[in-house]
């Protein structure tokens, strides 16, 4: 049997999560496998019902788990709280950092059939593959924050940015792993010719580069990535960066995918590993049923292979994914003329039954 614990968090965080439940109990029937879902509050929903962005009955739920799918968390609502109650800072950064998931495993894959959903030109997107590994536990994101008045009445505001080799080498050890896996390929992304902490990430990218001659080695500064990764996407494999880095390129490299709403995430590292889209709660849409349920059912599963060794559960998922795609279903973020535009439960529900329909190989 396996745990699961769920945390819908706010926005159209509590519309996908039970459209990737849907899709998991389809493979447990399937492969006759027991999930056990325990639902907990995180975010802005659990600040509002108990003071607190992340309380300690989640945290040890999440821990008593074996692994754990996010919805996604904050909203304009909760903007304006103390800094440490915020649903981003007070709930996310510190689950992340609890349970020591130091890589986020973000996989742009185009699916056949979504260039067109793209803004980006077909010609430039199709045949990506790639993997995007954020370290996720260290950096800007975790330094010390301070304010200051300034003599001229105004303010001054400090952010730390602190890498170190042990931190670096475990994210880019794991890295070199994956490139393994994959097409032996591993670009590394720093800011080199500015930051000291990216000197040392360089100069410690270029020591292990010498036990993993298999593997080609490359560096770039963030912004030319930034640049390639619209430029020309199908020069990357695995790319690896520091948590911040991750973030931006992030968001800009699901649109290799067609949208937002199709990239998964993993992060892992820790005892248990958490599973969450790569997109926000978009309070825009929230409760319309209009959100795109897609990157939380691919990061279910995700889950499936990476905590729970299930390869050709995950693969049945990633499939019927494949073939509702290919069937023309679009929820509004992906949807072109001559498509059939589905909502969310509709979306999952598709999912779901394509599983159903799918024979277990071998
Ligand atoms: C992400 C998100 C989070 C991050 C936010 C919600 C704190 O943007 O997972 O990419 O910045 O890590
Ligand atoms: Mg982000």
């Amino acid at each position: 049997m396996y745990r699961i614990a769920l945390l819908p968090g706010d926005g159209i965080g509590t519309e996908i999560i039970p459209e990737a439940v849907k899709a998991l109990q389809a493979i447990g029937d399937k492969f006759g496998h027991e999930f056990e879902f325990n639902q907990a509050l995180i975010g802005g929903a659990a600040y509002d019902a108990t003071g607190q962005p992340l309380p300690p009955g989640t945290l040890s739920l999440c821990r008593d788990s074996d692994a754990i799918l996010l919805g996604a968390i904050g909203g304009p609502q909760w903007d304006n709280l103390p800094v440490h109650l915020r649903p981003e800072i007070g709930g996310l950064l510190p689950l992340r950092k609890e349970l020591g998931l130091f890589a986020n495993l973000r996989p742009c894959l185009l699916y056949s059939g979504l260039a067109q959903a793209s803004t980006l030109k077909e010609e430039v997107i199709n045949g990506v593959d790639l993997m995007v590994i954020r370290e996720l536990t260290g950096g800007l994101y975790f330094g010390a924050k301070s304010r200051e008045a300034t003599p001229d009445g105004g303010q001054k505001a400090t952010d730390v940015l602190t890498y170190s080799t042990f931190e670096i080498e475990r994210i880019v050890r794991f890295a070199y792993g994956t490139a393994r896996k994959r097409r032996h390929r591993l670009c590394s992304v720093d800011k080199a010719n500015v930051l000291e902490s990216s000197r040392l990430w360089r100069e410690t990218v270029t020591e292990l580069a010498k036990e993993y001659p298999d593997v080609e080695t490359s560096h770039m500064y963030v912004d030319n990535c930034s640049m390639q990764l619209i430029r020309n996407p199908r020069q990357f494999d695995v790319i690896v960066t520091e948590n911040m880095f991750g973030d931006i390129l992030t968001d800009e490299a699901s649109m290799l995918t067609g949208s937002i709403g199709m990239l998964p995430s993993a992060s892992i590292g820790g005892q248990v590993g958490l599973y969450e889209p790569s997109h926000g709660s978009a309070p825009d849409i929230a409760g319309q049923s209009k959100a795109n349920p897609l990157a939380t059912i691919l990061s279910a599963a995700m889950m499936l292979r990476y905590s729970f060794n299930l390869e050709a559960e995950a693969i049945m998922i990633e499939q019927a994914v494949h073939q509702v795609i290919e069937d023309g279903y679009r929820t509004p973020d992906l949807m072109e003329t001559g498509k059939k535009l589905v909502n969310t439960v509709q979306m999952g529900e598709m999912v779901k039954e394509n599983i159903e329909k799918q024979c277990i190989e071998g």
